[in-house]
């Protein structure tokens, strides 16, 4: 029997912490479902009490996966606790993970508390939390700076309340690969087996995925990581090296597995690329478009004669398809769906007619449509809000001579309104015009547009940020179109619509009885 290493994902968590990551509850319940299908142990879904938002998206996640256990972060308050509690209760496998800073810095600075006050904190935290589920981890907060002797005095009391996991997490990214083998190993002595040693490495100095390895050399059998190495600051350790590497180096990694199914690692890194909008570098170690891609001669020669004379691994083992089919303006309904289910969504029939619908649209534009597109497809549906306005033409001039100007149709409440104007620029005339017609006023805070696939007819992602109101957040928007212009009007149109549901959202959890 293989010495198994627990794969605990926190994408939905720490990666959501990414600038720009946030994620709707629908987007976050179709990775959840892929990571399930990935085979990690545990997926940290969110932080229960961070907002209403979060709450809802865990709960929902507890109600769909039944492979992995569901867990949600919680701080040592009984507030955190409770509802991290309540929202992982439907889950079938569910746990807690409660945290206190342990390094003199932050619990001189950020808790200003005295370490004994510390200690009594998590205790009360762990034991609080086996009231509401049986498996709970304890997490000492930037572990990385703080004093051995400290860390065995906290991690023995918070064992004997109940932790069944201790994450030892390099908060800051500070450590080094010898160091973090050196702790790890001390407290892998300490601990023995009253407890699984965890680790959670952020990547700060470029070392996250060293340090993380090198901890499970010396006995920590957790690890938490994300796909793509999203995560705050320069982010978190990424799922598909660590995975990959410990699969590749056998001879380092004797009789230590994952449960990892590697062929779903490709789809799932797309699948939350399409979902964030945030893209792997392109030399991204495992998943980065020219990880597998040999562009010299004497490499593409050497390939060809053997494959392992430039190849550590087989693109098929991360379940990278060459030959994956295209679909194009004859495929059918049934094609569609499979190839949505072989993507990793699950769509119900109205989701799915109405994609199918978009996706003939483009077809007929477009004649070769990927698996990129159809990625990006589904996601701009389940991310969108309801379409309380929608755009129904756009005309505009030529912008290199005279003003620039746009002509916009756009449908409200059953009725087209048509308006022009002029701007600084073609994007600014329409994102004007658009708020001539419905009486909003947008600040544009953020503007990027992408091309999701190759050639001409390459379809245009464009991402919008923008403030209608300076009191309330930004709201995001996206728009998707083989014409820029188009797409960033949707993307406009569509952030008025996240605003307007933002604001019916806000005005519910107002009047909703508090839950948490
Ligand atoms: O980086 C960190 O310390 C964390 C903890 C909450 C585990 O994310
Ligand atoms: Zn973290």
């Amino acid at each position: 029997m293989a010495d198994m290493v627990k794969i605990f994902d926190t994408t939905l968590r720490d990666g959501e912490q990414s600038p720009g990551a946030s994620m709707n509850t629908e987007e976050k319940i179709q990775i959840a479902k892929q990571l399930e299908k990935l085979g990690v142990d545990i997926i940290e879904a969110g932080f229960a009490a961070a907002s209403p938002g979060d709450f809802e998206a865990i709960r929902k996640i507890s109600e769909v996966v039944r492979d992995s256990v569901v867990c949600s972060l919680a701080r040592a308050v009984e507030k955190d606790i409770k509802a991290a509690g309540e929202a992982v209760a439907p889950a079938r496998y569910k746990r807690i993970h409660t945290f206190i800073a342990t390094s003199p810095i932050h619990m001189k600075y950020k808790l200003r508390m005295e370490p004994q006050e510390v200690i009594r904190r998590a205790v009360e935290a762990v034991r609080y939390a086996r009231e509401f589920v049986e498996d709970v981890e304890f997490s000492c907060e930037d572990a990385g700076r703080s004093e051995m002797s400290f860390l065995k005095e906290i991690i023995d009391e918070v064992i004997e309340a109940g932790a069944s996991t201790i994450n030892i997490p390099d908060t800051v990214g500070y450590r080094f690969p010898h160091e973090m083998a050196e702790m790890i190993k001390e407290l892998h002595d300490f601990i023995g087996d009253r407890a699984v040693i965890s680790v959670h490495c952020h990547n700060d100095l470029g070392l996250a995925v060293a340090n993380s390895l090198y901890s499970v050399l010396n006995g920590a059998r957790q690890v938490e990581c994300t796909i793509n190495g999203l995560g705050e600051r320069a982010g978190n350790a990424a799922l598909e090296e660590i995975v990959m590497a410990i699969k590749t180096r056998k001879d380092i990694f004797v009789g230590i597995d994952t449960r990892i199914n590697t062929r779903e690692i490709y789809p799932t890194s797309r699948m939350v690329a399409a979902i964030t909008g945030i893209e792997p570098q392109p030399n991204k170690a495992i998943v980065g478009k020219n990880a597998f891609a040999h562009e010299s001669g004497i490499h593409q020669d050497g390939v060809l004669k053997h494959r392992e004379a430039y190849e550590i691994m087989r693109a098929e083992d991360i379940g990278l398809d060459r030959n994956a089919i295209v679909l194009g303006k004859h495929s059918g309904r049934h094609a569609f769906r499979k190839k949505i289910q072989e993507l990793g969504f699950s769509l119900d029939d109205e989701e799915l007619n109405k994609a199918f619908e978009r996706f003939k649209i483009l077809a007929d534009k477009k004649k070769e449509i990927t698996d990129d597109d159809i990625r990006v497809l589904i996601t701009n549906e389940i991310a969108s809000a309801p379409e309380v306005y929608k755009l129904k033409k756009l005309q505009i001039n030529d912008c290199s001579e005279g003003v620039p100007s746009a002509a916009v149709t756009i449908e409200f409440e059953d009725q087209e309104i048509t308006d022009a104007g002029i701007g600084d620029g073609t994007i600014d005339a329409i994102f004007k015009t658009i708020d001539r017609i419905t009486g909003y006023q947008g600040r544009l805070h953020d503007y990027q547009v992408q091309a999701v696939s190759k050639g001409k007819d390459a379809l245009a992602k464009v991402v919008v940020k923008v403030v209608f109101d300076e009191n309330k957040p930004a709201v995001i928007g996206h728009g998707l179109s083989i014409d820029t212009m188009i797409a960033s009007a949707r993307a406009y149109v569509s952030a008025l619509n996240s605003y307007i549901s933002m604001k019916d959202m806000l005005r519910q959890s107002i009047d909703r009885p508090k839950e948490i």
